[in-house]
């Protein structure tokens, strides 16, 4: 009798059956992984050959745009102190000026020095402050305002009156014992509005006694939505109470600091008050028991017809200003 094959156990069945699944299961498994890897290999490729190709084709400098025909520039220039004028700073400050080629010119005051006419809290007989003459001080300023309009033969100036422009007037009430009639003589003759020859230079001119624009501030200008004046607070935060009197977008000098506050009240988004800096000595004599955080500068604001701006202070440091090249951009 041959021996007879035994059927195979049910056990060992299932086990084959669970082995075939196994290894069919890692071959689809290797498949994919075989797909996988040949897709990550060509998006390697495909971004190797952009990364490369940007590369070759540098990205083309954009092209300054041109200035609209309503939108204007506008150049903002503090206190530059006649005889006491830092060069090097204003030399600057013209560079720049003649490059931004401005619609608007506004000279917040102080643009003569006026240091023979002492203010209050000088003490008389205080030589250094008054080295110099009124006669050069005042040639100092023509010499600026002459500068000034050949660098900007286009732009309408704006003259606004500092408290060193008004010591005149102040000096010519004292000499004329308040004689108003004599005071005003006097002050046809020897205040810097008539010395600068403004009316000549078709430059109007601002005074502090007196109100502009229907605004309840003497001294004061607007242009679309900025108010413009000399200053008057010296505190240390000059900007933020300048901006609390002012409730609204304000540019002013007088403290000789460049500084800037802003605040969102409700009745307006966002408002501003700035401050450039000056354009004068940075440690006048006057000052050997405070030593000064004055800082020069001017600003440039860029203006739509709706009154909205873009305002910026621009630093002068050491004589150079940090506007530098990119004042072509505007034009
Ligand atoms: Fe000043």
């Amino acid at each position: 009798m041959g021996k007879t094959t035994r059927p195979p156990r049910a056990s060992s069945l299932k086990r084959e059956i669970e082995s075939a699944a196994a290894s069919a299961e890692i071959a689809r498994l290797k498949e994919q992984l075989r797909a996988s890897e040949s897709a990550k290999a060509k998006l390697a490729a495909t971004l190797d050959r952009h990364l490369h190709t940007a590369k070759a084709r540098p990205i083309p400098p954009a092209k300054p745009s041109r200035r609209g025909k309503e939108d204007i520039v506008r150049v903002i220039i503090p206190d530059t102190h006649g005889a006491k004028v830092d060069k090097g700073a204003l030399a600057a400050c013209l560079g720049d000026v003649k490059a931004l080629d401005p619609d608007e010119i506004i000279l917040l005051g102080d643009h003569v020095d006026c240091g023979g006419f002492l203010a209050q809290h000088h003490t008389l007989g205080y030589v250094a402050e008054s080295a110099y003459t009124y006669e050069a001080d005042i040639a100092a300023a023509n010499a600026f305002l002459d500068a000034l309009q050949a660098a900007a033969p286009r732009a309408r100036i704006d003259y606004i009156e500092g408290n060193h422009e008004r010591r005149i007037e102040t000096w010519a009430l004292t000499q004329t014992l308040r004689n108003s009639k004599d005071a005003e003589y006097l002050r046809r003759a020897f205040a810097p509005e008539f010395l600068l020859r403004l009316r000549e230079r078709g430059i109007p001119y601002y005074r502090q006694g007196e109100f502009y624009d229907e605004l309840p501030i003497p001294g004061t200008i607007r242009k679309g939505k900025c108010y413009f004046f000399h200053g008057s607070s010296t505190a240390k935060q000059a900007t933020t109470v300048t901006l609390n009197s002012f409730a609204g977008n304000v540019v002013f000098g007088h403290t000789h600091r460049e500084q800037s506050s802003s605040a969102r009240p409700v009745h307006a988004g966002q408002i501003k008050a700035w401050n450039p800096g000056c354009l004068c000595e940075l440690q006048p004599l006057w000052q050997h028991t405070n030593p000064t955080s004055w800082t020069h500068g001017f600003a440039v604001q860029l203006a739509a017809k709706s009154g909205e701006f873009l305002h910026l202070n621009i630093p002068i440091i050491s004589g150079r200003s940090l506007l530098g090249s990119l004042a072509g951009k505007f034009q």
